[in-house]
Parts: C-alpha cells; sequence; structure tokens
C-alpha cells in the first residue's frame, strides 16, 4: 500500500526559513575530522526503524504524537531519486517530525555526498546509510546488505557524505551476509565506517542472506545475535551503538539500554502503535496518555494534510493498530478500513471509530 504519487497534492515542508538562514548547501563543507554534534542521549535511547512503505510522512507525523522524543526515520530513499526526482515528494516532511533522519540507499560516494547535502539543505536531522537491506532489486543496483562485503567502499561514501553535511552521517547494518559470519569480520567493518567519520552505527542483531531468502524472511529466519551487538559497545566504547531486531518488551528494551545507547524499534511499533508510546513513557519519560487521547493529538495534523487535498486512506492506515489487542480493536479497525477508502472520509470516521472502540478503552 505505497501512497507514493496517489496523493493529490505533495506535502512541502521543508524547513525553508532554517535552510535560507545557513550557509549555501554548497558551501557546507566540513571536515570529516569535525565531526558532527550528536543528537541528545535521551533521543538516541528510542527510535523507529526505516520502514519501505510504511514509514512514510503521515506514519511518522503520528509515531511523533505517541513518541514526542524518539528518533524517527524515512523510508530508504535511492540517492539518485533525491537527485533526479521529485523532491517535495520524496523529501517533504512535517516540522513535528524532528528528530527525523533521512535513510538513503546507494553506494557511489559522490552521488551519496549530493544527495545527503539535498537532504540536510531540507532539513532532516541526520543522514543515515542503508546498509541492511537485502533485497534483489537492492542488491542488483550494488547498495543494501551487500555492501557489507565492501567495507572500503562503505567507508568512502561515509567520509564523502560526512564532508558535505553538518548533520551526524550513521549506518544501519546487519551483522554480516551469507556465509560471512565472524565477529572479527563484522569489526573491522564497524571500524573501516568509523575510521572514516561514522560515529553512530545502528545494527539490525542478525546476518541476512541474499540468496534464497526473501527479505521478509530475512527478517525472522538469520538468528539474533544481540551478543555481538553489545560486545561492539564494549569493545567500542566511543561509539554510539543502537540495537535492533526483534525487539517488543520493555524490560527487554531495557536490559538491552544497559550495554547499549539505544534501540530501534521496527515491526512492534508499526503493528502496535500504543507499544510503541509506552516505550517513549518507559524509556523517554513521555507524558502517559490514553489511546484515545494520543489519536485526538493528531487530529489537527489529519486535518491540515486532509485540506492539502490527501485522501484519508493514505493516513489512517497507519493508525488501525492502536486498539490492538483492546476489546474495541477490531471494531475500530473495521470502521476505519471501511470507511476510509470513501472519497469523502474525513476526521468524522475518525470519530465513529473511536467512538466504537474508545468506551472499552481501559481507564
Ligand atoms: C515493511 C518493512 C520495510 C523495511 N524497509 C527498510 C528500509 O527501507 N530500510 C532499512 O534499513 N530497513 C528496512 N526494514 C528493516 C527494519 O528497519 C528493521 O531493521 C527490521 O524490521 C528489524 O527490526 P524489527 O524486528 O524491530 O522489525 C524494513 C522492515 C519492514 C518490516
Amino acid at each position: 500500500m505505497n501512497n507514493r504519487g496517489t496523493e493529490e497534492q505533495a506535502i512541502t515542508t521543508p524547513r525553508e526559513a532554517e535552510a535560507s538562514a545557513r550557509p549555501a548547501p554548497e558551501l557546507l563543507s566540513v571536515s570529516s575530522s569535525v565531526a558532527a554534534p550528536e543528537l541528545p542521549a535521551d533521543v538516541l535511547r528510542l527510535s523507529v526503524a526505516p520502514m519501505m512503505d510504511w514509514t512514510d510522512r503521515h506514519c511518522r507525523a503520528f509515531h511523533r504524537v505517541l513518541a514526542p522524543r524518539a528518533l524517527l526515520y524515512t523510508e530508504m530513499v535511492h540517492a539518485n531519486a533525491v537527485i533526479h526526482g521529485d523532491r517535495d515528494r520524496l523529501l517533504g516532511f512535517d516540522p513535528s517530525e524532528h528528530p527525523v533522519a533521512l535513510q538513503l540507499g546507494g553506494s557511489d560516494p559522490a552521488v551519496l555526498a549530493e544527495a545527503s547535502r539535498i537532504g540536510a539543505a531540507w532539513g532532516y536531522d541526520e543522514i543515515n546509510l542503508n546498509v541492511g537491506c537485502p533485497s534483489d532489486r537492492v542488491q542488483a543496483g550494488r547498495f543494501g546488505a551487500c555492501l557489507m562485503r565492501e567495507p572500503a567502499l562503505v567507508a568512502a561514501a561515509v567520509e564523502a557524505m560526512q564532508a558535505a553535511v553538518a548533520v551526524p552521517v550513521t549506518v544501519k547494518c546487519r551483522l554480516g551476509v551469507d556465509e560471512l559470519e565472524d565477529y572479527g569480520v563484522f569489526l573491522a567493518f564497524v571500524d573501516a565506517v568509523a575510521g572514516a567519520g561514522c560515529r553512530r552505527v545502528i545494527v539490525h542483531a542478525r546476518k541476512a542472506w541474499l540468496q534464497g531468502l526473501s527479505p521478509k524472511e530475512n527478517r525472522e529466519i538469520p538468528p539474533l545475535r544481540y551478543d555481538w551487538v553489545h560486545r561492539l559497545k564494549r569493545e567500542r566504547p566511543s561509539l554510539v551503538v543502537l540495537i535492533n531486531g526483534g525487539l517488543r518488551e520493555i524490560d527487554d528494551v531495557e536490559a538491552h539500554l544497559a550495554h547499549v545507547d539505544g534501540a530501534m524499534i521496527g515491526r512492534a511499533a508499526y503493528h502496535e502503535p500504543y507499544r510503541l508510546h509506552r516505550l517513549a513513557v518507559a524509556l523517554q519519560q513521555a507524558a502517559p496518555r490514553s489511546r484515545t487521547a494520543l489519536l485526538r493529538a493528531y487530529f489537527p495534523y489529519v486535518e491540515a494534510q486532509l485540506s492539502r487535498g490527501v485522501a484519508l486512506k493514505h493516513i489512517a492506515r497507519h493508525v488501525l493498530g492502536l486498539f490492538h489487542a483492546q476489546p474495541g480493536g477490531r471494531a475500530f479497525r473495521q470502521v476505519l478500513s471501511e470507511g476510509a477508502p470513501r472519497a469523502d472520509a474525513g476526521l468524522a470516521l475518525l470519530d465513529r471509530a473511536l467512538a466504537q472502540a474508545a468506551e472499552r478503552e481501559a481507564a
């Protein structure tokens, strides 16, 4: 359910004022030896993973309501698309999304540097390089997880990207690919990118099989090895290390945070938005709110998008799981699934769905 290209009107919220207050992008050149300031430690404790077709701008705006301090990531955008594509559509985001990172795909250092420069000028707080996606399409383009085999190329890319922007450049990677299942090889990869100026890595704590497994299977079948990520932090304490993969429970995440700097949550955050809120309450001192209050807090954003001509179905799909496992959850979902595709669907539909669910919501 990709809504790209289907919106009647693109949402464009580049931070023009801020961008114009900065030096022209061409002049934004910092030495890779000068590290960009890192985001605050509490922000790094909880992030929502980049997820293609899921973490679009409407989703991120909703997640921001749920988790006021979490670091949010865009879907992966190929560097060439950033340079040549429709930037309003690919890069536009709402100011409420900060802190928000742009995830890039690609492997050509010069192209990635240019795309990073553009992303930073649009106001992204971080530029992240995808070295974890195992899809065939991505491999054919020689980016994503197959780059785990090419640490020198990734290092060159990171160096070029870091030199082009004044925000952190980070890498999201796996533990290895295919037969590469050696902690020393993984460490050498991380050392190579750290040596190029990357101060933070996000590790999806399993390897990927480039042949024979679908991307979905590659998120489930290779075993999780959290101990490798903990060991990385132990052995490279100055590196900021975020752990990702299969995290759901607050207790588990808190246990990981004794070993690493932050936890990145993907599927559990998307399918169970209230879980994301609970994590934000536990890890980032967000004020606890009811499901109903959270959805109502999202209404002004929804209203603004509707008034720009965005169809409700592109927004409502991201909130379907809000009452997951609650007595009214099924009714909530059903009202939205049936009503949102209608051309005249608006806020009243969300109200109706809430009325179905809220009366049974636990206090
Ligand atoms: C639908 C979907 C799309 C994804 N797209 C991306 C992506 O664009 N870039 C990326 O680095 N990882 C992507 N991932 C992987 C997630 O970022 C994350 O690493 C993975 O889901 C493991 O975390 P989890 O177990 O908390 O979901 C995607 C995952 C899903 C489920």
